[in-house]
């Protein structure tokens, strides 16, 4: 190419470039730039690692047995799953994880955002719709993005704003929810909206990222509600210190993903690695109450202190409203300065004005360091 059309083409690249950096600077200026840094050292009050199981020796040792077992556990899939990616170890690690929670089909996936793209871009079709709370994760709208499915979202944890809703659409229903929510800290009705779903015959799907783990299989199986719900998403990366996902579903489901899901099919397998972890990490849950009743300890003197929090009680995510990016911003890095490492979640991860200091408590955490971060906390505001 010469002359004329290259000088365009350097010119579209040119202004590609003025404009991305035009969006990082804006971001610059508002204080919400976001960048991969080294690991904070600290006190940890803001991972998932709800039950410390990334730091448990005991559950590593029991992975490091089974990989010198067999070490090709370690090899990677070699294609899609379906085609040379597909193994017994998954195939069986999928049949256990139906069995655990009781339904009729279970399907792995290498991450909780991907199954919930998995799941909401394929199966809600033309003439559907997506009811979606409106603080659900952002991996189940970005799936109903990619689906012909209407969009439409009800206020947070509304019934009847959602009934009023299911009583207006057409056509087959899906209502998508997190049994406890990632940056409130709150827990969804879950008897009430499986009770409205199964009413309107609507599809209701839960995603049980930040539940599974501190309560045993999740709140839908802890609240006996598999068989009602259409799919639940557990995912492994939080409580479960690994990573990965599934979609526990019926088989019709799970066979349609299979057959029509892009994430599913298009991407080389998780290696065996992936399964015998989740399998393992069951196990060693099932055998290990104690860090889940720490946990529950620990969320208790978290709340013994008052502090105006906006979550439930049981909740091992506790956030503060502290409106406004600088504010919430300033009180993450005073808290920072003092080595206790929280999470200020600021617009556009949640809506402007409702900016907010997230805690995660751990069954690891002390209670003076409970103490001194509550202290340092209501000094501050
Ligand atoms: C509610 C919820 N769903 C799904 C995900 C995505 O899970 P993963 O981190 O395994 O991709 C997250 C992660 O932050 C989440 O909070």
């Amino acid at each position: 190419m010469t002359g004329l059309p290259l000088l365009k083409k350097k010119y579209f690249m040119l202004n590609t470039l003025v404009r991305l950096n035009q969006a990082l600077e804006d971001r610059t200026q508002k204080d919400i730039l976001r960048r991969l840094k080294p690991p904070d050292k600290g006190i940890d009050f803001y991972s998932n690692d709800y039950l410390g199981f990334t730091q448990n020796v005991l559950l590593q040792e029991m992975l490091l047995k089974e990989i010198n077992k067999q070490p090709y556990l370690l090899k990677g899939a070699t294609g899609s799953r379906l085609i040379s990616g597909n193994t017994d170890f998954m195939m069986e690690a999928e049949a256990f994880l139906a069995k655990k929670h009781g339904v009729e089909s279970a399907l792995l996936l290498p991450s909780g955002y991907l199954a919930n793209m998995a799941f909401f871009s394929s199966i809600p079709q033309h003439g559907d719709t997506v009811l979606m709370d409106e603080f659900v994760h952002r991996s189940v709208r970005d799936g109903a993005r990619l689906s012909p499915a209407r969009r439409l979202k009800f206020a947070h944890n509304d019934l009847n704003h959602l009934e009023k809703l299911l009583k207006e659409v057409k056509g087959s229903c899906f209502i998508a929810v997190e049994s406890l929510y990632s940056m409130e800290g709150d827990f969804a009705p879950l008897e009430e909206l499986t009770e409205l779903a199964n009413r309107y015959q609507a599809c209701l799907i839960v995603d049980e990222a930040h539940a599974f783990g501190v309560f045993g299989y999740g709140l839908v199986a802890k609240k006996n509600l598999q068989k009602k719900i259409f799919a639940t998403v557990v995912t492994y990366g939080k409580a479960l210190g690994m990573h990965g996902a599934a979609i526990l579903s019926n088989q019709t489901t799970i066979s349609y993903l299979v057959n029509f899901s892009s994430p599913v099919i298009y991407t080389t397998g998780s290696n065996d690695l992936h399964a015998m972890s989740i399998k393992k990490g069951y196990d060693f849950m099932e055998h290990n109450s104690t860090p889940a009743q720490n946990l529950q300890n620990n969320i208790r003197e978290f709340r013994r202190i008052g502090l105006p929090t906006l979550s439930d009680a049981q909740s091992p995510i506790q956030t503060l409203p502290i409106p406004g990016i600088s504010a919430a911003k300033k009180l993450q890095r005073h808290l920072m300065s003092k080595r206790f490492l929280t999470f200020a979640a600021v617009s556009p991860t949640v809506k402007e004005g409702e900016e907010r200091l997230r805690i995660c408590l751990h069954a690891f955490n002390s209670k003076e360091e409970i103490n001194q971060l509550t202290n340092i906390i209501r000094d501050f505001i």
